[in-house]
């Protein structure tokens, strides 16, 4: 572990030499796992029920009713291949990698429309936990990096957060937009601090000439989203990091610049001390800082500048003709009706349930909702992961055994019997819908994309 690292959390934090030394200790043990239940498919209630049946012995966190530490007997399939897994009724994840939605949100499904931007979402854990929290408002998940696309797209489809649009600026480009945004969260990029569990080495680069470096980019995001931020709209800034100089002193910097126009909630009982941060030793979680703040007034004088040029953006409404297609495919094939709005890439159909127009005009997007399958030659064709969400469809639905669920994971067929005609089908395991699949001469396919075949 890097001297100067150490040297600086007992300074700046007058740590005693036994403290300290719980400190690093607590560094060297593994961090405990910790789930998350998906609440936008099964209940916390249910989950647990389900969890009996499957001898996993649960156990509460001291932060959040929907997060559990797990220990299971029989561990010989690995958690991510169960089928609650691999339906994505769970997903692991840190527990203090989890909390600034928890922070925003107080823990509660707010059923309002709000427009929320995340200011820089990839992967997406905390994108997916505001979609649960906030299940009718606009969020724009935002990310600099192209190479982080990918996973951010995944996970949005995975969890099915039709409320999330996807756009690829800097984050410093929101300013651009004063007072557009009731809640932001800015999950800010840092220094990695926080990998030091990971390994000894981690902190290998630990300096203050970088912290400092990455301190300057944190302070202009955060004016950015501050300026975009409506007035008495919450903004939530957080970081996986203990040093002041990416917490403490880029408030300190917005307060110093904006004085009077924000006040500072209280994450905490005591008022005194209205910022969290967790320390590894003392909260039995990986470490975070969290913030929450109340915009005041406007901002004035801002020079904005657009640089958007319509033309570029990728996606396309669906045309009135292709729209009726896929509307007629599901209602006849599932008797589904879909409220939302539908957009096209290449052959791609994506689905949205928010009114995007203001942003439509003003955003490249990056990804429209979630996508539903892809449309060729007129001709409309489900995704597997269309069949995952909803309730069990009303129509051409089969249900299947766990083993057939992780063959159709998988990619692979399955033969069937002669009862089931040509056509396409939900398939479902135990009353929980597992996904889209197409019979041909009796034989089961998958409509898994490869990408999201488990290997
Ligand atoms: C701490 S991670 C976000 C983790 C994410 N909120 C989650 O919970 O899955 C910070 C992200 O900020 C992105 N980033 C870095 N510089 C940025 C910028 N100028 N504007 C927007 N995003 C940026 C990084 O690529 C990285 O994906």
């Amino acid at each position: 572990m890097k001297q100067d690292f150490l040297d600086y959390i007992q300074d700046t934090f007058n740590f005693t030499p036994e403290e300290m030394q719980d400190f690093e200790s607590a560094l060297s043990k593994p961090l405990k796992k910790t789930l998350r239940v998906n609440t936008n498919k099964i209940s916390v209630e249910d989950f647990k029920e389900l969890a009996i049946k499957n001898n996993w012995l649960l156990t509460e966190t001291p932060l959040w009713n929907n997060m559990f530490y797990i220990d299971r007997e029989d561990t010989s399939l690995a958690l991510g291949h169960t089928l609650e897994h691999i339906s994505w009724l769970i997903y692991m994840q840190e527990l203090a990698a989890s909390s600034s939605p928890f922070y925003m949100s107080e823990d509660i499904v707010d059923d309002s429309e709000y427009t929320i931007l995340d200011m820089s979402a990839s992967p997406g854990w905390k994108t997916t936990q505001l979609a649960e929290y906030y299940p009718n408002s606009l969020i724009i998940a935002n990310e600099i990096d192209k190479s982080r696309m990918r996973q951010l797209h995944e996970n949005t489809d995975r969890l099915w957060a039709r409320n999330v649009y996807v756009t690829n600026f800097d984050g410093r480009h929101f300013k651009n937009y004063p007072e557009v945004f009731d809640k932001i969260l800015l999950d800010a990029p840092c220094s990695g601090e926080w990998t030091a569990y990971k390994t000894d080495d981690a902190l290998k680069y630990w300096n203050l000439k970088n912290i400092k470096r990455i301190a300057k980019l944190q302070f202009q995001l955060l004016e950015s989203a501050f300026i975009a931020l409506k007035v008495w709209g919450e903004l939530v800034y957080s970081t996986c990091t203990l040093n002041r100089l990416e917490n403490e002193d880029i408030i300190n910097k917005l307060t110093d610049k904006y004085w009077d126009y924000f006040r500072i909630i209280s994450l905490s009982e005591d008022t005194s001390k209205p910022l969290i941060r967790a320390w590894p030793h003392k909260n039995n979680t990986g470490w975070f800082f969290v913030i929450k703040l109340i915009k005041k007034q406007p901002v004035e004088d801002i020079k904005i500048k657009t640089g958007f040029q319509k033309n570029t953006q990728w996606f396309e409404k669906l045309s009135n003709t292709a729209e009726k297609t896929v509307h007629n495919f599901l209602e006849t094939t599932f008797w589904l009706t879909l409220p939302g709005k539908f957009y096209t890439y290449r052959n791609e159909v994506y689905y949205g349930e928010k009114n995007i127009d203001y942003f439509w005009e003003n955003f490249f997007f990056y990804k429209m909702g979630i996508k539903i399958g892809k449309l060729e030659d007129g001709v409309f064709e489900p995704n597997f992961y269309l069949g995952t969400h909803f309730d069990i469809f009303e129509a051409n639905t089969i249900p299947v055994n766990q083993e057939a669920i992780q063959t159709l994971y998988s990619g692979w067929e399955i033969e069937m019997d002669s009862q089931w005609s040509d056509g396409y089908y939900q398939v479902y395991y135990d009353d929980i819908p597992a996904g889209c699949v197409k019979i041909k001469s009796w034989v089961m396919k998958s409509l898994i994309e490869s990408r999201f075949m488990r290997k």
